[in-house]
C-alpha cells in the first residue's frame, strides 16, 4: 500500500461567515444625531473566522470553509481571511451567497451590543464538506451555528482519529450535545454551559457535561478565566491581567489558541494559559482580529509573563525543537 499522503493542513475551521462593524461609541450618544467617532472598524468576525485568523497567524496551515458569493459582503468576508494567511481552498463559490452581517457597539464602560442579519446566509450543508476533509487537515474546528456542516466534519473526523475543537455558545440543546459527544476538546463560555447543563457552579457544569463525553472539557468566563475538567478534579486558569479596550472575540482567539496549542502537543495547563494569554491581547485592540500575536512577537514578548512550563513549551516551539508544528512556508515566525 503507498504510504498515506501526510495532511495539507493544520487546521480547518467551520462556522458562521460574518462580517463585523465595530464602533466604539462617544461617551455621550445623542439619539437621532451624527456623531464623528475615533474608532469604527469594518472587519471579518464570528467564532470560526476569528479563531482560523489566531491559527493563520502563529503560522499554522489553516483553511476555513463556507460559502462566499459576488458581492461586496463577501469580498470583505473573504479578503479578511486570505489577507491574515487563512487558505481559501475550502471557500465555495455560490454567487448568490451573503456573509451574515453584524454591527457592535462598545460602550464607554466596554459593553458590547450587537445586531446582526443573516439574509440571503448560506448555511454549510452536509454535502458541502469534503469527504476527504479529516485527512486533509490534523484538526477541525467547528462552531455551534453551523450544525449540519459541523456534525459531518465532526464524525469524520472522529473516524480518522483527527483533533476536533469546538466552540459552542448557544443552540439547540439536543444538537450541542451530540457535537460535544464527537470532538475530542469542547470549550463552551460558562453562560452557554449553564443553560445547557442548568448547573450554576464551573465545576459542577463541567461535571455534568462530562457524564456524556470523552472531550476534553473546558468553561470560559471573561475576566474570571477558565475551568478545565481533568480526571484529578476541575482546575482553574486566571485570565491575564489587562485594561480591554474591546473583548469581541475573546473567546474564538483563546478556541484558535488553543487549537494551535493542541497541535503543538503541549499539556493542558500550557495550553490555557497560552489560550488565555492570545486571548487577553485580543482585547487590547477595537475587533477580534486587529493585532493577532505571531510567534515572532512571542519570541520578543516579555517571558516573565509565563509560567516556567509554558515558557519551555514556547522555547521548544519557537526553536522548533520538540514537539514542534511544522513551520510552513511563508509562516510569519
Ligand atoms: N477582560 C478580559 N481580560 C483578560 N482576558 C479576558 C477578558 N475577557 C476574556 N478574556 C479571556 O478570554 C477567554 C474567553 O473569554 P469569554 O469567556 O468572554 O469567551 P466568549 O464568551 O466565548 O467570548 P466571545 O464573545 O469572544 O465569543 C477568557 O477565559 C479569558 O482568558
Ligand atoms: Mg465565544
Amino acid at each position: 500500500m503507498p504510504p498515506a499522503t501526510p495532511p495539507a493542513f493544520d487546521a480547518v475551521c467551520i462556522g458562521l461567515n460574518v462580517v463585523d462593524i465595530l464602533v466604539r461609541l462617544p461617551n455621550e450618544v445623542h439619539r437621532g444625531e451624527k456623531h464623528e467617532v475615533s474608532d469604527l472598524l469594518v472587519q471579518g468576525g464570528a467564532p470560526a473566522g476569528n479563531a482560523a485568523c489566531v491559527l493563520a497567524a502563529l503560522g499554522a496551515r489553516t483553511g476555513f470553509l463556507g460559502h462566499f458569493g459576488r458581492n461586496t459582503l463577501s469580498q470583505v468576508a473573504r479578503d479578511e481571511l486570505t489577507q491574515r494567511g487563512v487558505r481559501a481552498d475550502f471557500f465555495i463559490e455560490t454567487t448568490d451567497a451573503r456573509p451574515g452581517v453584524a454591527t457592535v457597539e462598545i460602550d464607554a464602560s466596554g459593553d458590547r451590543t450587537v445586531f446582526y442579519n443573516l439574509n440571503g446566509y448560506r448555511r454549510v450543508s452536509s454535502t458541502d464538506v469534503p469527504a476527504d476533509l479529516a485527512v486533509r487537515t490534523r484538526l477541525v474546528l467547528v462552531d455551534g451555528y453551523e450544525t449540519e456542516g459541523a456534525l459531518v466534519a465532526l464524525e469524520q473526523a472522529r473516524a480518522a482519529g483527527t483533533l476536533s475543537v469546538l466552540d459552542l455558545e448557544a443552540g439547540d440543546p439536543a444538537i450541542l450535545r451530540r457535537l460535544l459527544a464527537l470532538g475530542t476538546d469542547a470549550i463552551l463560555p460558562l453562560g452557554g454551559a449553564r443553560q445547557l447543563t442548568g448547573k450554576t457552579e464551573p465545576a459542577d457544569v463541567l461535571h455534568e457535561l462530562g457524564s456524556a463525553t470523552a472531550a476534553q472539557l473546558v468553561v470560559t468566563d471573561g475576566a474570571a478565566g477558565c475551568w478545565a475538567l481533568t480526571p484529578d478534579g476541575v482546575i482553574h486558569q486566571p485570565a491575564f491581567s489587562i485594561n480591554p479596550l474591546d473583548t469581541t472575540g475573546c473567546g474564538d482567539a483563546f478556541h484558535g489558541a488553543y487549537a494551535f496549542a493542541l497541535l503543538a502537543g503541549w499539556a493542558l495547563p500550557q495550553r490555557l494559559e497560552f489560550s488565555a494569554y492570545i486571548a487577553s491581547r485580543v482585547a487590547l485592540n477595537l475587533g477580534g482580529r486587529s493585532a493577532l500575536p505571531t510567534c515572532d512577537m512571542l519570541r520578543r514578548e516579555e517571558s516573565s509573563l509565563f509560567t516556567t512550563a509554558l515558557r519551555r513549551s514556547l522555547t521548544d516551539l519557537l526553536t522548533l525543537q520538540a514537539g514542534a508544528l511544522e513551520c510552513p512556508a511563508g509562516c510569519p515566525r
